[in-house]
């Protein structure tokens, strides 16, 4: 059976939706109280499994899924072994270098050398700053990385903004962007390739239907 990793969180709403549309029923994992972890469509044609955004390349990566939706600042974060296979449009985001408002630093370049970034975004941030060839201490963070430049801990945080809402609410601003990101279709490479499941199907369903929503 099929078998689709889809996302806990912001992208979980409008990854249920884009399945309903190509006739795959997850929409039990949005009941409230909701704790089931793994679900079958009422078609009993495939399965979902609700895992951590960060996860999602793993379960395809393995071959527990064969489809996965996740958001591309993973996949720049982790570089995993899957097949990218649609930009599905939602869930626009761009991963950002902020700091306080009240700091003097307005580029990425005008940070201090050996200062402090924090980042949930290890990879992505060390990456950047390598590029820039400035040398920082990156302070690996789970969440609440804002708490770094407002505590002292940090000058700096690389992290998702989608409205700016949380670096409004914290006095902070973002002084540079590394990527724009957005939700993407993934596949486990072999499965895809040897059409398992019907899996190019489902492909093929979801991307018409995102090229539909483009063109209206
Ligand atoms: C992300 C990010 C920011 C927030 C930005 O966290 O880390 O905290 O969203 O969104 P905004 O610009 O719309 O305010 P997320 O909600 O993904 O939660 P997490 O920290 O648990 O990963």
């Amino acid at each position: 059976m099929l078998t689709v990793a889809i996302p806990k969180g912001a992208l979980l709403k409008d990854s249920i939706q884009l399945l309903s549309a190509v006739g795959l029923d997850f929409s039990a994992f949005l009941e409230p109280g909701n704790r089931q972890l793994q679900i079958t469509d009422p078609t009993e044609t495939a399965k979902a499994l609700l895992v951590r955004n960060s996860d999602v390349p793993v379960y395809v990566e393995y071959g527990q899924a064969q489809l996965g939706i996740v958001g591309y600042d993973v996949l720049r974060e982790k570089a995993p072994n899957v097949a990218h296979l649609v930009d599905l449009r939602f869930g626009s985001c761009r991963m950002s270098v902020a700091v306080k408002a009240a700091s003097p630093y307005r580029s990425s370049l005008e940070l201090p050398l050996h200062g402090r970034v924090a980042s949930k975004f290890v990879h992505c941030a060390r990456k950047y700053f390598e590029h820039l060839d400035l040398p920082v201490e990156i302070v690996p963070l789970y969440g609440s990385v804002e708490l770094g430049p407002i505590t002292g801990m940090s000058e700096a945080i690389v992290d998702l903004v989608a409205t700016g809402n949380t670096l409004r609410e914290n006095g902070l601003i973002e002084i540079d962007v590394l990527f724009q990101s957005t939700a993407r279709l993934i596949a486990h490479p072999l499965s895809y390739r040897l059409n398992t499941d019907a899996l190019n199907a489902y492909v093929e369903h979801i991307r018409s239907q995102i090229k539909d929503a483009i063109a209206a």
